[in-house]
């Protein structure tokens, strides 16, 4: 590898090998690989355009809005149709039998405002047991596979900073039954932060402050990684994307699978109605024919709030990232074989901890850095055919993102347990539940036992001696 000391200098970048010479030879090593894989050219561009160009405009972002089409839920809208539910589901599940689908967890995040120390994937979620996220994923997947006959490969995407702790996990618990050749970890791209004038901040004196590069860095990184060769390889042509976040999320959903087949969709997603106009959700949009998803810090207020003739919110459709990819596109947005970054970049501003020239230690109160980072759901235009459809928000998505309050443990596993109460009621157990279907006490179901309301049903019919429900109880 060539010494890229001269190529910072020329950059206005030479701060960065600041301490070089106080450096061990293992920590100079250690500056010199990060560096060699940062581009430069494309550092400063996102600076002149994000930092000092202001972005992109409010107006060209949200101009000649219109709400997206989706495929409503049987039973909410006169125009859903159920036998193409029913059809859907028929071809989903062929798919699943015939090994082309891989679930892909994203986990490369960070995951600040939970605020645990580790991999977000390690936390525990679970109402009884406290299983982690990783675990829960883990068990459906196997019980899809065993459901259809064929293991179902599952890749992860991960980011230097919580990589190898994340391969340890699920090496100190077996896989959790997967077979470690069906578990695949990819590393996802990083940015430095930069400060405001765009010069690239330091975490220690011998280490760049870097961060993952989003979301969005899944598809370089599927890529780049070999993994969608590999994909190719094994037959797999249907790529179901979730986050590490959410549990409740069905994360190889053979309907949801069909209506991506059956409409040769590039890019499918699910939607739910937003909870309340202002909830915190991207909101699937079209612009001249083309989806997309607009955060809701965009949307004009105005739209925020549009109701249309039935009385419902007309910008109502709440992204909650669970997607469906075609192998093809990935490889086509991905960059083919060089994996070059595709989606457009997006700024935060943050506080990021940093070493100065002088080897002085700063930990800013106010956010001081800019980091750069892409979201998978800027995929959508460029996508053939993609289709949006409804989902049961119960059923699919309750999202651990805050310590406490909306989207927090107590949240998710609360929702975690008015599903199992729901499933249980659906098979005749009585269970007193509160007017929001809370059950009184806490019991947990394996997706091992059961991952949906009608395998429930059968696994409870098929017990030979059926316990009673109370606090603790855990069915495996
Ligand atoms: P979030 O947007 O919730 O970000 O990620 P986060 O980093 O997990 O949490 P905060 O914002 O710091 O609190 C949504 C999903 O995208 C993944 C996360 O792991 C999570 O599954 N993600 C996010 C990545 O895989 N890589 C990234 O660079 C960012």
């Amino acid at each position: 590898m060539t010494d890229p000391r001269s190529h910072y200098e020329a950059h206005g970048q030479g701060h960065v090998f600041a301490h070089f010479d106080s450096l061990s030879p293992a920590e100079q090593q250690a500056l010199l690989d990060q560096a060699a894989a940062i581009d430069l050219a494309e550092v400063a561009s996102l600076h002149e355009t994000l930092v000092t160009g202001g972005g992109v405009k409010d107006e060209d972002r949200t101009g000649d809005l219109e709400p997206a089409d989706y495929i409503p839920l049987p039973g909410h809208s006169e125009t859903a149709n159920p036998s193409l539910w029913r059809e859907a589901a028929l071809k989903g599940e062929a798919a699943l039998r015939t090994g082309r689908v891989a679930a892909f967890t994203v986990a490369g995040g960070q995951g600040t405002r939970l605020g645990f120390d580790g991999p977000k994937g390690t936390f525990g979620v679970t109402p009884v047991l406290q299983k982690s996220l990783f675990q829960v994923f883990a068990e459906k997947i196997l019980a899809t596979s065993r459901v259809y006959g064929r293991p179902v490969p599952w890749y992860l995407m991960t980011s230097v900073l919580n990589h190898d702790e994340t391969v340890a996990f699920f090496e100190r618990h077996h896989h959790f039954g997967l077979k470690p050749e069906r578990v695949h970890f990819l590393t996802q791209g990083f940015m430095p932060a930069v400060d405001a004038g765009g010069r690239i901040l330091m975490a220690d004196r011998g280490e760049i402050a870097l961060s993952p590069d989003g979301h969005g860095g899944a598809l370089r990184a599927l890529v780049r990684s070999g993994a969608i060769r590999r994909m190719e390889a094994d037959g797999v042509d249907t790529i179901s994307y979730f986050q590490v976040d959410n549990p409740l999320v069905r994360c190889l959903d053979p309907t949801f699978i069909g209506f991506h087949l059956l409409h040769e969709s590039e890019l499918s997603s699910k939607m739910v109605p937003k909870a309340y106009p202002g909830e915190k959700v991207g909101v699937f949009c079209q612009r001249g024919g083309k989806a997309l998803v607009v955060e809701y810090s965009d949307l004009p207020e105005a739209l925020v709030e549009e109701t249309g003739p039935d009385g419902q919110l007309r910008y109502r459709s709440g992204s909650i990232a669970i997607h469906l990819f075609n192998r093809g596109f990935i490889e086509r947005l991905g960059g083919g074989g060089g994996g070059n970054a595709c989606l457009p970049f997006h700024l935060a501003h943050k506080k990021v901890p940093f070493v100065d020239g002088a080897g002085v230690r700063h930990e800013p109160a106010e956010p001081n850095g800019y980091k750069f980072e892409m979201f998978v759901f800027d995929a959508l235009p460029f996508a053939k055919n993609p289709i949006i459809v409804e989902t049961e928000r119960a059923d699919d998505f309750s999202p651990v993102k805050n310590a406490e309050g909306v989207d927090s443990p107590r949240t998710c596993r609360d929702d975690q347990l008015r599903q199992f109460a729901r499933w249980a009621q659906a098979a005749g157990i009585p269970l007193e539940t509160d007017e929001t279907g809370l059950p009184p006490f806490a019991f947990e179901v394996s997706p091992l036992f059961a991952d949906t309301e009608t395998r429930f049903k059968k696994a409870w019919e098929a017990l030979p001696h059926k316990p009673v429900l109370t606090e603790g109880l855990v069915l495996v």
